[in-house]
Formats: C-alpha cells, sequence, structure tokens
C-alpha cells in the first residue's frame, strides 16, 4: 500500500485562495456525513461507472477534497493508479487516512485544477465531481485547457457537477431539493449567506452553478464531442455528468 501528499504549490500559490468542500474550513470534519446523506455515494459511483478506467490506466481527480470520487475510482477498478488533486491539506489528509484504512494506492497532490499533476499526453482519464463550481470562469477555462494537455489523445475527460439544461444558473438555492441534512449541506455547499461573506467570498473564487456551461467550455478547449451522458436529481439539485475526449490528432 503506497498513499503519499505531495505540494506542488509554487510559493505564490500558498496564498492562493479557494473556496472549501463544505464552504468554511471547519465544516470539513461534516463534509463526509452530509455528502453521503445528500447521495454523494451514488453520484460517485455513478461517475465511475460511465468513466470506464481500466486496469493499469492513469486517472487523475480535479477537486478530490476528501477523496470520494478517487477512492470509488479504486474500489471498481483497483490497478488503476490515481492521483487527487486539491488545494485543502485538510481534506487531503482526510482522503489519506481512508485510503490507508481501505489499504488502496493513492497519490494526493495539494495544487489548484489549472496546474493537473501529469505531463502532457499523459493521462487516460481526468475525473471531477462537485469541484467546477468552486471555480471561477477564468480558473475553469485554465481546467478544461490543462485538462487536453494532461489527457492523451483518445484520453477522456468525466466531469459531474451541478447545472445543466433545466438548473437555473441564478435561483439554484430557491430550487433546492430535499430537505434534513441534505438541504443543509446544499445550503453550506453553495450559498448560505455566511459564505459570501466569508474570506472566500472576496476571492475571485464563489460556488455557482453553471448551467451547461461544462460543455461549452470543453469545446471551447478543444474537446471532441463534449456531451451530457446522463444526470441525476441529488437533495441539492440537479447534477449533470459531462464527458468529452481528447481528438485523436
Ligand atoms: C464540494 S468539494 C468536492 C470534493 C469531492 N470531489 C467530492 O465529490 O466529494 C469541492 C472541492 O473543490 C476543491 N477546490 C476548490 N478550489 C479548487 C481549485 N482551484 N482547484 C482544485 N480544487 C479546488 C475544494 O477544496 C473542495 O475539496
Amino acid at each position: 500500500m503506497n498513499v503519499r501528499i505531495l505540494d506542488q504549490r509554487t510559493p505564490e500559490e500558498r496564498d492562493r485562495p479557494f473556496l472549501p468542500g463544505a464552504g468554511k474550513t471547519w465544516l470539513l470534519p461534516f463534509y463526509d456525513v452530509f455528502s453521503r446523506a445528500a447521495g454523494g455515494r451514488a453520484l460517485h459511483e455513478r461517475a465511475v461507472e460511465l468513466a470506464g478506467v481500466e486496469p493499469g490506466q492513469s486517472v487523475v481527480d480535479v477537486g478530490c477534497g476528501t477523496g470520494n470520487l478517487s477512492l470509488a475510482v479504486l474500489a471498481a477498478q483497483p490497478a488503476a493508479r490515481v492521483t487527487g488533486l486539491d488545494p485543502d491539506a485538510d481534506a487531503l489528509r482526510r482522503a489519506a487516512r481512508k485510503a490507508r484504512r481501505r489499504g488502496v494506492d493513492l497519490t494526493l497532490t495539494q495544487g489548484y485544477a489549472d496546474r493537473i499533476p501529469a505531463q502532457d499526453d499523459s493521462l487516460d482519464h481526468v475525473v471531477s465531481s462537485l469541484a467546477l463550481h468552486h471555480l471561477d470562469d477564468d480558473g475553469r477555462s485554465a481546467f478544461a485547457r490543462d485538462a487536453l494537455r494532461a489527457l492523451r489523445p483518445g484520453g477522456v475527460v468525466t466531469i459531474a457537477d451541478f447545472g445543466g439544461p433545466s438548473s437555473d444558473a441564478e435561483d439554484g438555492d430557491h430550487h433546492a431539493h430535499g430537505h434534513g441534512h441534505g438541504r443543509v449541506f446544499a445550503h453550506a455547499l453553495r450559498h448560505l449567506p455566511w459564505i459570501k461573506r466569508s474570506r472566500a467570498a472576496h476571492s475571485p473564487v464563489m460556488s455557482r452553478d453553471h448551467g451547461d456551461g461544462v460543455i461549452a467550455l470543453l469545446a471551447e478547449a478543444g474537446f471532441d464531442d463534449a456531451r451530457e451522458v446522463a444526470h441525476a436529481e441529488l437533495r441539492f439539485g440537479r447534477v449533470a455528468f459531462v464527458q468529452a475526449t481528447r481528438p485523436l490528432n
């Protein structure tokens, strides 16, 4: 078993702000409880099923947080080579503990979505769940360009995030489904007023829906055949599964 955490941040990136998984750093210990209550496990399993990772393939999970999607990849395909990427050191430590408990190999890299830890043309898969809405528009475009750089020709990007044709980018909160923990999580995750007052709110990043913008984002970056391949209604809203392929030449 080999679980390690690497810090690939440059000195300038050490102060770079980001929006943490549950909106506030102190909510992190509750993230996995909320995620499970809101149907997160099914979402991760569906994303993995759609990605179709094969033995020996290399996968980077962008915005991996506490490692749920990375670990779902490894549960389905133990022979995959998986790296989780996230700026949140505390979340990465939780991911590492979970990986050790499960006895799987996992590399965790502290860094940002616009610098995927992989050489050019090297990855078979880039996957990401519930993370792109934590990036601003420039950050999401930079992510898409870097995913294209890092994937091999024919490599596949699979993204699960809020949005899709029926979502309302401005009114997502008013239409949030469900109740109880899921609803609380939805608010914590997305638009609670105190999140807006937080440091993150004064940074260039803010939690957001992005409608069907992920498809346009991937197409603009140069991916082939960007499309919504499935969707799910979670307690905190509609989640679209979007997939695209790096052109062969
Ligand atoms: C809602 S959590 C999702 C975590 C995990 N993917 C899951 O499905 O449970 C969003 C994650 O995005 C991360 N994040 C925020 N800004 C980021 C950035 N610029 N680059 C990469 N990840 C980022 C947060 O630290 C957080 O862990």
